[in-house]
């Protein structure tokens, strides 16, 4: 995992005030319900578990926003003519390729990409993949935590904001209304922000995009603790824990746990005592949030942006909010 790039010289402040990794993940661990923060789940590893994960007949919603961008590209690009693309969270850059590919070569051309990501690997790979597929794009990544170091993009113009995946459903809900709010102050008026929700449906189907057959999701979600092993020196053994997804209903979301399946003994430099985990104990990984038409107005009232079209497809499992200032 590797952090922050592009920082601007007015971030010194700020990045002292931030936790390291190692704090972050510390802080979890060592929480009487042990949780790490779901960022952490890509290195180069998991980046393309993810990818496979996207292509699983089970996790409908990579493909189902991909038909909706498909369906819609046209109108969303419309007027996009120089504009900054900046995407919160890019991974792979398949959706971004969506909108472009309709936009005439002279205007891609005079286009920027802005990608925003925690992985490196993630964003070095999707470089490669818009030069070679769209030759004159300029591409500008920013390695960055988006909920700590979004003002990096400031140095942008006429923006489109573009947050695909419903990733913003991976924050609490507090944490969700904060940012887009966030969001709302640093987009200028004439910008947008698209904004890709994934619904609330029946659990079953739910529940099985995060329980695929093949065990991807399982290997994606133990592969955290390797992670966990580099960054902090622990000797987790991934196999001795169980993938454990479920929806729950009050909260509207996905949680994501690993379930020890044997008492075990955690050692790191990090920690004071060696740490304890008996068997059955899990460590929460991952919330998935799912949204209702409710949380597209509220979205709109925190950031001050209108909802200038809401799109979506004809089970209505995912939405795509177009925000406008
Ligand atoms: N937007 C893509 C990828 C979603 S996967 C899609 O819709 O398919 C989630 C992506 O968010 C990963 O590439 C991961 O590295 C990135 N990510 C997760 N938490 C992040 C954070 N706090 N800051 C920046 N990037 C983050
Ligand atoms: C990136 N994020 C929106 C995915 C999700 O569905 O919450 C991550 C994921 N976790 C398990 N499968 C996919």
């Amino acid at each position: 995992m590797e952090r922050d790039l592009d920082i601007l010289a007015d971030d010194t402040f700020r990045k002292i005030a931030m936790k390291t990794e190692e704090e972050e993940m510390l802080a979890g661990l060592m929480a009487a319900q042990k949780h790490l923060p779901c960022k952490f789940f890509y290195d180069e590893t998991g980046s393309k578990l993810f990818e496979q994960i996207t292509r699983l007949e089970e996790y409908y919603p990579s493909r189902t926003e991909k038909s909706i961008l498909k369906r819609h590209a046209g109108e969303l690009m419309r007027g996009a003519e120089g504009a900054s693309l900046v995407e919160i969270a890019s991974g792979d850059c398949s959706k971004i390729s969506i909108l472009l590919q309709v936009l005439p070569k002279s205007m891609v051309k005079t286009s920027t990409y802005v990608p925003v990501d925690v992985s490196l690997s993630a964003l070095e790979e999707s470089r490669c993949k818009l030069q070679e597929r769209f030759g004159a794009i300029e591409v500008c990544g920013i390695v960055a935590d988006f909920m700590q170091q979004i003002h990096l993009v400031s140095q942008h113009e006429n923006r489109i904001f573009c947050f695909f995946g419903s990733t913003i459903g991976n924050l609490d809900r507090r944490d969700a209304v904060r940012f887009v709010a966030k969001l709302g102050k640093l987009i200028k008026t004439g910008e947008r922000l698209l904004l890709g929700l994934d619904m609330v449906k029946d659990k079953a189907v739910l529940e099985r995009a995060y329980n695929d057959e093949k065990g991807i999701t399982a290997r994606f979600n133990k592969n955290i603790l390797n992670v966990a092993n580099k960054i902090l020196g622990t000797d987790f053994e991934p196999e001795y824990f169980r993938h454990h997804a479920f929806f729950d209903d009050e909260k509207q979301r996905i949680e994501m746990h690993l379930v020890a399946i044997r008492d075990m003994i955690v050692k790191s430099p990090f920690f004071e005592r060696d740490l304890e985990i008996p068997k059955g104990q899990t460590i929460h990984t991952e919330n998935s949030h799912k949204f209702t038409s409710h949380h597209i107005g509220e979205f709109a009232s925190v950031s001050g942006l209108s909802v200038r079209a809401v799109y979506t497809d004809s089970n209505r499992w995912f939405t795509l909010a177009d925000y406008i200032k």
